[in-house]
């Protein structure tokens, strides 16, 4: 009796954790979806993904299947004699050897194509570069010289080349509507490409423990028309408004040459030397959306939050605990607000 309520318990634990997991699967907007292709790449990895899927299904079931049907029809009763031995049949051997090599190898195929393809970048693939750090991303536009943090803008439909490094330890590139996981590997390069059908934002997140706050290391692309690209390109390449004297954004600015340069750069404000600790590049800090390496969706109260104890929203963060006080917080928030 006992028993039976503990396999009964242990089931309804297991399908618990199954119906968890599954969650996401079905909801139009959860974020992270490799279910949900919105790209050629995450579209190929669809394609390969489900034929897969059904193949080890059908085998799933034959397997367990003939293993049930077996234990049933064999099974011990008194009286009755030891079922035929098959073990040696040199025919039936070579069956379910030959079987599942084919299947393998027909799996083999598409699989490698597959990575091959998704390794290297088409040649008229639009660059920019994805650097990781402990516990965010930064962007850099090589060919406009731009140098941005979180969310990556793309022109939608069209391939985006982004070469990946990163500055510490290792990371992984996961925006699961557009393309699988690739590692950013500090001393190496690796490539990835991305492309939106349409215009969009598509979060991801870390993919590699990197750390204490690894898992609030999240990640966004926005997919934008190419009028909107071309604008957004103009639009970083400016430098940030001078505020003017005597107002709450000077004020701000004030408290941001006072405490922040030693990370944070503000064209034409400031710039933090190459081998200094860098933190983002806040000179377009509105036009992200996002705070904290995309942990918290911008708003005055969570930039408050942030800038009161970043270690305490995020643990192991390597912005320190300036111990600003609510005036400073209030002046560098009506500063940061005119960065769009
Ligand atoms: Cu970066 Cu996990």
């Amino acid at each position: 009796m006992a028993q039976n309520r503990l396999r009964r318990l242990f089931l309804l634990a297991t399908l618990a954790l199954v119906v968890a997991g599954c969650s996401v699967i079905g909801i139009p907007d959860s974020p992270l979806n490799s279910l949900d292709p919105q790209g050629p790449f995450s579209r190929r990895i669809d394609a390969l993904f489900w034929p897969v899927f059904w193949v080890a299904t059908a085998i799933f079931v034959l397997v367990e299947g003939a293993v049930v049907i077996a234990a049933i029809v064999f099974r011990d009763r008194p009286g009755r004699p030891e079922p035929r031995q098959i073990h040696g049949n040199n025919k039936l051997e070579i069956l379910w050897t030959v079987i599942p090599a084919l299947i393998l190898a027909s799996v083999a195929v598409p699989t490698v194509r597959g990575v091959i393809e998704l390794t290297s970048c088409g040649v008229d693939a639009y660059p920019v570069e994805i650097i990781g750090h402990q516990w965010w991303f930064e962007y850099r536009y090589p060919e406009e010289g731009i140098d941005t943090a979180t969310v990556l803008v793309i022109p939608a439909g069209r391939e985006v080349c982004a070469t990946m490094t990163s500055e510490d330890v290792l990371h992984n590139y996961w925006i699961p509507q557009l393309n699988g996981k690739r590692y950013l590997v500090p001393g190496q390069e690796t490539l990835l490409r991305l492309q939106a059908d349409e215009p969009g934002e598509y979060r991801g997140q870390c993919a590699e423990f990197c750390g204490l706050s690894h898992s609030l290391m999240r990640a966004e692309v926005r997919a934008v028309t190419e009028e909107e690209f071309t604008a957004w390109i103009a639009a970083q390449k400016e430098p940030a408004a001078e505020p003017a004297a005597g107002t709450p954004e000077a004020a701000g600015r004030d408290v941001f040459l006072n405490r922040c340069t030693q990370c944070h750069t503000i064209d034409p404000v400031n710039v933090v030397v190459e081998e200094a600790f860098n933190g983002p590049n806040l000179t377009h800090f509105m036009d992200r959306g996002w705070i904290a390496g995309g942990y918290l969706p911008y708003s005055r109260e969570n930039l408050a939050r942030w800038l009161s104890n970043p270690p305490d929203t995020k643990p192991g963060s390597y912005m320190p605990d300036l111990a600003l006080t609510q005036v400073e917080i209030d002046a560098l928030t009506a500063y940061l607000e005119t960065l769009r």
